[in-house]
């Protein structure tokens, strides 16, 4: 019994053989299970010499299962492993991988630069009430500005009680949004998207700015001019930066001033810092009395100044990009010629 069990899991070839073989000899009908039976008629001496007999029988068969078990599941891996390899020495498949904006690119350096100088930042809505984007700051209903910002207007259903949206122009209301929620003093920038009905090589219909604004008990024109110029130097990291100041006019801000850079557009290559042309880069100017009182800032004991950049303007000028509209075109050949992308 012995031999013929243990050489047929010896040559029992998967799981159910070897189940099969067990179910026979060990099983409650197998072979070795009757035999165990068969020690109740035995007389006491037999029983004492057969029944360990049999018990060592039975682990013998169980420990050979055992064994074969664990030599077929080797073998199994074996020949997995023999199948299934790999070849590490294959090169990678080439991945293509994403790349930051440039106009996003832009925006971080702008904040980072403005945070150094002790700005916070500042965020507001896309969709605007008219009040944050024209009331509070001055720009009132029979406002010129209100039709020469070319403004998206929301479309309001008949009966609809609230009060116009619109795609915010500017920064500028974010600037309302700020004063009032900090109070003076206080500095901080507000960058994001803004919106005008606008196309050709410099205006795009969205478009990106970053407003800045500073309030205390002495600030001047002079704090605004050191402010910008020392951010120019900054971020164009180009000395000789040449910025003009040119007396202007914002509802917002009195005086104000609108700020050129100059730059060359010679053979379509924008270049900065040389050349004859000037490039329009920002409005600023003193806070307007009013634009304070409407935040609940005492105009009698507190001024500011703020400013309002074109974040693209600034792309453009730094990557020396002439259209303003292909940075929003998702174009991957452009993208990769300017090397914004792999
Ligand atoms: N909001 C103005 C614009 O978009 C820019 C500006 C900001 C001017 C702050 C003065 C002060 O044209």
């Amino acid at each position: 019994v012995r031999a013929k069990y243990l050489a047929q899991v010896a040559e029992a070839a998967d799981e159910p053989a070897i189940e099969a073989v067990r179910i026979a000899a060990l099983g409650k009908k197998g072979e070795v299970a009757l035999m165990m039976r068969g020690l109740g008629k035995m007389t006491p001496e037999e029983r004492q010499a057969a029944g360990p007999a049999l018990n060592a029988l039975k682990d013998e068969i169980n420990a050979a299962i055992a064994a074969r078990k664990a030599a077929l599941a080797e073998a199994a891996l074996e020949a997995r492993l023999a199948t299934e390899w790999q070849d590490i020495t294959l090169p990678a498949r080439p991945r293509a991988e994403g790349s930051i904006h440039p106009v996003s690119q832009v925006m971080e350096e702008v904040t980072a630069i403005f945070a150094d100088m002790g700005f916070a930042v500042e965020e507001g809505p896309q969709i605007e009430t008219d009040w944050y984007n024209f009331d509070a700051l001055n720009i009132r209903e029979e406002h010129p500005a209100r039709t020469e910002m070319d403004t998206f207007y929301m479309h309001r259903a008949e009966g609809d009680e609230r009060p116009p949206h619109v795609l915010r122009t500017h920064t500028s209301p974010v600037q309302i949004r700020g004063m009032t929620a900090r109070g003076a003093p206080c500095r901080f920038i507000c960058p994001g998207r803004v919106y005008r009905a606008d196309y050709d090589q410099t205006h795009t219909p969205m478009f990106h700015q970053v407003e800045g604004l500073a309030i205390d008990t002495d600030i001047s024109m002079a704090n605004l001019k050191w402010v910008l110029e020392e951010f120019c130097r900054a971020f164009f990291e180009v000395e000789g930066v040449e910025l003009r100041f040119r007396a202007s006019h914002f509802p917002f801000t009195e005086p104000s001033a609108e700020v050129d850079i100059r730059c060359s557009w010679e053979g379509g290559a924008l270049k900065l810092g040389e050349g004859d042309d000037w490039m329009e880069i920002l409005g600023s100017g003193m806070i307007h009395p009013q634009v304070l009182a409407n935040c609940n800032i005492d105009p009698e004991v507190y001024q500011g100044f703020a400013f309002g950049i074109g974040i693209d303007r600034l792309a453009m000028l730094k990557y020396g990009i002439p259209d303003l509209r292909a940075f929003f075109d998702s174009d991957l050949r452009w993208l990769r010629h300017y090397g914004f992308a792999a």
